[in-house]
């Protein structure tokens, strides 16, 4: 048996260590919850990318076809990643569009209305505000230490602020 103050010594010790677990368990769980919507997002904005590619018109359709096409065959394999890192944490990845509208904030093309140049503000807006969400993602991941979540995020970022810039590039 220890002096007292050895004894709450020893408690504090006990309870920081605790907290730490807490810490670490409430940071999973978010870190989870910002995958799942990751993957909503990236599968919506994949959706509203194909949805382009198919139905574009004007001048610029050959390039910005060829460019969509390009863009949601690399989301395809980031919407892949995303469900894996979900699955290596031993969740089950939201798969359905009725979870992803509600897990996702990506508001959903209708083919008929946009014209080009709403198709191009449009897109590249999307492509940046992912930019920004996937930001405030990867310094939560970093801080829970999921270093998968963290590549992916890293990965991600690149890739929404090149191509949020290749479809600007097509402004008049
Ligand atoms: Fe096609």
């Amino acid at each position: 048996m220890g002096t007292p103050t050895q004894h709450s010594k020893e408690s504090a010790q006990v309870s920081r260590s605790l907290n730490a677990v807490k810490t670490q368990a409430t940071d999973t769980v978010s870190s989870v919850a910002d995958l799942k919507t990751t993957l909503a997002d990236e599968y919506l904005l994949l959706l509203k990318t194909q949805n382009y590619h198919w139905n574009i018109e004007g001048p610029l359709f050959f390039s910005l076809h060829k460019l969509f096409e390009e863009q949601y065959k690399q989301l395809a394999e980031y919407v892949d990643r995303a469900a894996e890192v979900i699955r290596a944490m031993r969740t089950k990845a939201p798969g359905s569009f009725k979870e992803f509208n509600d897990l996702s904030s990506i508001q959903e093309a209708l083919a008929d209305k946009a014209s080009s140049h709403q198709i191009i503000e449009t897109l590249s807006q999307d492509h940046t505000n992912m930019a920004i969400a996937l930001k405030a993602r990867l310094e939560d991941a970093e801080d829970a230490e999921e270093t998968s979540a963290v590549v992916l995020y890293e990965d991600l970022i690149q890739f929404h602020e090149k191509a949020a810039w290749m479809i600007r590039s097509h402004r008049s």
